[in-house]
């Protein structure tokens, strides 16, 4: 059983731990009875017929998945420790969700974006000031959900991944200001903006697990925390290169999102170790020169700035699967999380 791919696709074998988190989050958790904040902070939260609106809950996957496969590991003849540890791991890809959506409304509106995972911008939909509010209202709600756990280290961790995408996006309107950063300036902000939230979801879902008695090592934490590291990283890029390959229709957004907002992402500085001369002036002026788009779009084709970027995606997966194969028994679950890296570096939207 374990050779069959269909078996260890991860959206399958998490779906019965992660189908109804949507639904939870809108019924349970973000209900308010004023109706315009109802139905802001649940609009990517209702499940529409069309799958709009949901977005992959690669989040989501990787917390339940991870919980499942550490629990292989000598806990199997405790079902109630078991059951225990995978309602507050449930709860904890739930906050993982909400921390998400939160941190979309709020880029949308700093980025101007039109659409979200098919849809109208929840700015679009409600307007600037209700999308940053129900932003924040999702965070509250996503922070006292977190104190139900009860387990500091894991607010700890969550409330850390809140700083770190603040930092994140400060980081990147810095960039866009000045139009340069180093490619290690760039990275740093990629694990604020995308890798940090990975990494602690996945980090919280090990202590979760620890601390309702399985067997978790310090070993396994420090494993989950760099699975969730490196696939976000690697996610990170594919999207950065994706939105030179990407068309609006297939991203659900839209492509060449970040020259023409004049941000320099990793197939420009690959780019630029070549085509410096010509490339970095346009980067400066943050592509705003004449004909600067296309000068860079050149550029990038030739160094081969796309391919070099999923590359570097691709390293990342290999040290995310290295990180969970070392620490991990195998099982489906494991198999699993191996076959999400690789799905991470070769997806399309
Ligand atoms: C998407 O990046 C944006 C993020 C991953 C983080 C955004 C964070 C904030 C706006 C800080 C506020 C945080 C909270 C928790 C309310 P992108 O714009 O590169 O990707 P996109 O193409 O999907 O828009
Ligand atoms: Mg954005
Ligand atoms: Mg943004």
């Amino acid at each position: 059983a374990p050779l069959d791919s269909s078996i260890n696709d991860p959206f399958v074998l998490s779906r019965p731990d992660v189908h109804d988190i949507s639904a939870t989050i809108g019924n349970d958790l973000v209900g308010t009875d004023h109706p315009v904040l109802n139905s802001a902070a649940r609009y990517f939260f209702t499940n529409e017929d069309d799958g709009k609106g949901k977005g992959k809950q690669v989040r989501p996957v990787m917390v339940m998945l991870l919980s499942r496969a550490m629990m292989q590991m000598g806990t199997s003849d405790m079902p109630h420790l078991n059951n225990h540890a995978l309602k507050s791991q449930r709860r904890l890809a739930e906050i993982t969700e909400m921390i998400h959506t939160a941190s979309l409304f709020h880029d949308d509106v700093i980025d101007n974006a039109d659409t979200r995972r098919g849809k109208p911008a929840a700015h679009k939909a409600f307007g600037n000031k209700m999308a940053i509010l129900a932003g924040d209202y999702l965070l509250a709600r996503a922070s006292i959900c977190l104190a139900r756990l009860r387990n500091v280290d894991v607010v700890e961790c969550m409330s850390t991944v809140i700083e770190h995408l603040v930092r994140g996006e400060v980081l990147q309107i810095k960039d866009s200001r000045t139009g340069v950063a180093d490619i290690e300036g760039y990275l740093r902000k990629n694990f604020y903006k995308t890798a940090s939230l990975m990494a602690y979801s996945c980090k919280s879902a090990a202590l979760l697990g620890a601390g309702h008695g399985g067997n978790v090592t310090s070993e396994m934490v420090e494993a989950a925390y760099r699975y969730g590291k490196h696939i976000g990283v690697s996610f990170q890029l594919i999207d950065d290169a994706l939105d030179f390959e990407g068309s609006a229709i297939s991203l659900g957004k839209p492509a060449l999102a970040d020259l023409n907002a004049g941000l320099s992402t990793a197939p420009v500085f690959f780019a630029a170790e070549t085509h410096g001369d010509e490339l970095i002036p346009a980067m400066v002026r943050k592509f705003k020169g004449e004909g600067d788009i296309d000068l860079a779009l050149n550029c990038i084709q030739d160094a081969g700035g796309v391919i070099r970027t999923k590359e570097l995606a691709a390293i990342h997966a290999e040290l995310a699967i290295d990180a969970v194969v070392k620490a991990l028994e195998p099982s489906p679950y494991r198999d699993s999380l191996v076959h999400l890296a690789c799905r991470v570096v070769v997806r399309s939207r």
